[in-house]
């Protein structure tokens, strides 16, 4: 592909970076530095006019909101917390795919009152108990989650979950399923606009990426 104006790309190392690579090599583009060995913030590819930011999962739809990133690669936890002002999602990547679930330790039951659910989700798990007409107390978290029920801090957690391992190690199992996760390509709405042509064209080379992977 041919970028004939500066294109940023904000996403996060591990998963993401890895899985996401794959699909912009799909559109020619190569970068020159690995997240996982460099300590670089701002990635050079084979292309001048194309940088990638390398940026806190929760931070990219950040970046992406405020125009310092035109476009970004966010999963849809992560989306959800942020609520998504200011952005497009218009591609499903179908990568780093899990689910958001609630959880507990043997014999825990989902109903009850008042029940204290310790998360990093905190909308999500808002909205979701909400929906069930409980009225929760919930715990933010930013991270180990499945220790909460082990040690007392909450009766629930709101988690992800990909393989179950997680949890299997700590005693704990699924109660409920919330959402399906994956993640997204999202755009600047300015940058949708300003660089339009160029944005549209990347975003069809993605899909085509994806419908290949899949
Ligand atoms: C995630 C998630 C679970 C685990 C689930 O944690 O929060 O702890 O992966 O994966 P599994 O079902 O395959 O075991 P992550 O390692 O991303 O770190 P975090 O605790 O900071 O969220």
């Amino acid at each position: 592909m041919n970028f004939d104006k500066p294109i940023t790309i904000a996403l996060s190392k591990g998963r993401i970076f890895e899985q996401t690579m794959p699909l912009l090599a799909h559109a020619g583009i190569e970068p020159q530095d690995d997240p996982e060995t460099s300590r670089k913030l701002i990635l050079k590819t084979n292309h001048g006019n194309v940088k990638l930011l390398i940026i806190r999962a929760t931070d990219v739809p950040t970046y992406v909101q405020w125009g310092a990133a035109d476009m970004g690669v966010a999963g849809k936890d992560v989306l959800l917390e942020h609520g998504g002002e200011g952005l497009y999602e218009p591609l499903d990547l179908n990568i780093a795919r899990c689910r958001l679930m609630v959880a507990g330790a043997e014999g825990a039951s989902l109903d009850g009152d008042r029940l204290r659910i310790a998360t990093k989700y905190v909308n999500s798990a808002r909205r979701h108990f909400a929906a069930r007409g409980q009225q929760v107390e919930i715990i933010k978290l930013y991270g180990s989650m499945e220790l909460a029920p082990l040690v007392g801090l909450s009766d629930l957690i709101v988690d992800l979950v990909e393989s179950g391992n997680t949890l299997k190690a700590n005693g704990l199992r699924p109660l409920e399923h919330i959402t399906d996760i994956s993640s997204r390509l999202i755009v600047n709405k300015a940058s949708w606009k300003m660089k339009h042509t160029l944005v549209a064209r990347f975003l069809e080379t993605l899909r085509e990426a994806v419908s290949k992977e899949k």
